[in-house]
């Protein structure tokens, strides 16, 4: 299967993906990485691994779903089966939902439905909670609302900053997006409602 990742910052998450596409754990390939951020390193990343790395300026479009007709264009000419968003920092516009219906994931710093859009290891932190984690789930038109895939706990300690509570977060995100993705290739996920279960296809 073809994959694509949209990735707007230093793309960690992307480079697990890689990996594991590396050691046979996800069973495709990333065709393209695509950036909003021409400095984002995932660009970078993209590039030393010989992926197509293709920064599109949002600035050059009129709206949110005139720059997401061109990112589906481009996703539609390739072929692409599935659309990864790993530290995308964009909400997508109904044209690229649509396009893309149920193939599209993302990964999320918290259990969801807590702590949803931006900064969800500070908003964690200053909450008070004492466990969050990560959300894996596919996307629909909302922030952070569509049917969760795989989610996994992180304890909170007391003398967390939001930089340490990150840096564990990311090492179960790094763990959970291969798995969930390969999940997804091998047709092992099943959609009820909003419910996503796993199967033995
Ligand atoms: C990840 O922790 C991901 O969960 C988060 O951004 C980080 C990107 O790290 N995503 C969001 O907050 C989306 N709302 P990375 O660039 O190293 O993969």
């Amino acid at each position: 299967m073809r994959l694509a990742v949209l990735a707007s910052g230093y793309g960690s998450n992307l480079q697990a993906i890689i990996d594991a596409v590396g050691n046979g754990k996800i069973k495709g390939r990333v065709e393209i990485v695509i950036s909003d951020n021409a400095d984002a390193y995932a660009l970078e990343r993209a590039g030393r691994h010989d992926i197509a790395a293709v920064h599109i300026d949002p600035r050059r479009f009129s709206d949110r779903e005139d720059y997401d007709r061109a990112i589906l264009t481009l996703l539609q000419g390739k072929n692409i089966g599935l659309v990864v968003l790993a530290g995308y920092m964009r909400l997508l516009s109904p044209v690229l939902v649509e396009g893309f219906r149920g193939k599209i994931m993302n990964i999320h710093p918290s259990l969801l439905p807590s702590f949803p859009g931006l900064d969800g290891v500070q908003q964690a932190i200053d909450y008070g909670v004492k466990v969050s984690g990560c959300t894996v789930h596919f996307v629909d038109e909302g922030l952070d609302t569509g049917p969760i895939i795989l989610q996994e706990a992180v304890p909170v300690y007391d003398h967390d900053t939001a930089d340490s509570l990150q840096e564990r977060i990311h090492e179960v995100e790094h763990r959970l997006y291969p798995r969930a993705i390969q999940l997804f290739i091998a047709g092992k996920l099943n959609l009820e409602g909003r419910r996503c279960f796993q199967n033995e296809a």
